[in-house]
């Protein structure tokens, strides 16, 4: 495994962390799940990513069972808050007492008395950015929170934040987690730039494209058994990316992965690595093979020529567009 520094921050974590979405206590069993976390464990991943909201907290309680029992400290683990976790108007959003509570129910389900990063898993547009940042600011002097990060947040609300918890003395945001994959690079013209103004390094999810980029959804042909696209809720997700001229033209990436002696999870994964902006890739996983397979793509290099052909091959079919990063309105 590799490390990098979390932006400009001291912390260091592994430059491929291993995610929960979908899988912990919903997609795969729980046995399952432990075997994903222990074979990350093996393969030298110290990051571990999660959120209240996956599987409504069951993901977090399946992750700190499967933790139990290693070093605390030699560990890194980042959850979020925004997404409703209950019925009540403020089980949800970026209040004071939404994080608060949100914060230590994590805490309770993970099984640990700190996270190293906690996360504003989207903007809240009906709370005072104040609000949010003093709010995060008190986990942190509390310890309950190392540091503290965002998710999906557009440049111009990153510049404010860091803005005002300058202004207001507080503890600034050193990371940021959108999307980002060979197809959707939409945080490359703007989310970026202003990242690194900022010192802020991004943690990047769903960099093979939920599964697309290993080349296993073939076009024209049902997906296969078991798979994400089958999943009533993963298949909702997965389905922006399940367009026949998107599958076509990853099927032409095949032999670019083997002639550069990787496997197409492995091509994707080290594609986003190779952009220093980025601090980690997470990668999400329903079965322990798939966890070895793709982090074998940590400290591989991809050449000029190499990066320069997937372009030539994907084309049109790459999302580059600022305005698709967004998060809601009003608070779901
Ligand atoms: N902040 C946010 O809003 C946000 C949103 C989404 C995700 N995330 C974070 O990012 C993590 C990763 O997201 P993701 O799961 O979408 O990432 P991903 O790595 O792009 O996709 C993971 C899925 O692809 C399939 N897969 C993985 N490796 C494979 C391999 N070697 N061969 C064949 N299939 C393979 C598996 O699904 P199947 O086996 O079921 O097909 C696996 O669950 C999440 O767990 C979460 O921590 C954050």
């Amino acid at each position: 495994m590799e490390f990098r520094h979390l932006g400009n921050s001291g912390l260091v974590i592994s430059e491929i962390a291993y995610g929960n979405w979908l899988t912990h206590g919903s997609q795969i069993e729980e046995d399952a799940a432990t075997a994903c976390v222990h074979a990350a464990l093996d393969e030298g991943i110290t990051t571990f990513d999660t959120a209240d909201v996956y599987a409504q907290g069951r993901a977090e309680e399946v992750l700190g069972r499967a933790l139990k029992g290693q070093r605390r400290d030699g560990l890194e683990i980042l959850s979020k808050v925004y997404w409703p976790v209950g019925p009540g108007k403020n089980d949800r959003g970026l209040s004071r007492k939404h994080i608060v509570r949100g914060c230590e129910a994590s805490l309770r389900r993970l099984g640990t008395d700190y996270l190293d990063l906690y996360q504003a898993h989207r903007f809240d547009y009906e709370t005072p950015l104040e609000e949010t940042l003093r709010a995060f600011d008190d986990l942190v002097r509390q310890g309950k929170v190392c540091y503290i990060g965002v998710s999906e947040w557009r440049a111009d609300e990153i510049e404010r934040a860091l803005k005002l918890a300058d202004e207001m003395g507080l503890d600034r945001i050193v990371s940021n987690q959108p999307q980002y994959s060979m197809l959707w690079r939409v945080i490359e013209s703007e989310v970026i730039p202003a990242s690194r103004r900022g010192g802020l390094g991004q943690i990047v999810f769903s960099p093979i494209a939920q599964g697309v980029l290993t080349g296993k959804y073939r076009p024209g042909q049902e997906a296969p058994a078991g798979s994400r696209a089958t999943d009533e809720t993963g298949g909702r997700f997965i389905s922006r990316f399940l367009e026949d001229d998107v599958l076509e033209r990853v099927q032409r990436l095949v032999p670019l992965a083997e002639e550069a002696g990787l496997t197409m999870a492995q091509l994707a994964v080290a594609w986003v690595l190779q952009n220093e902006a980025v601090s980690a890739a997470i990668i999400g996983a329903s079965r322990p093979e798939q966890v070895r397979d793709n982090a074998a793509a940590a400290g591989k290099r991809l050449d000029a020529d190499l990066m320069r052909r997937i372009d030539e091959v994907l084309g049109d079919s790459i999302r580059r567009d600022p305005a698709l990063t967004v998060s809601p309105e009003q608070r779901p």
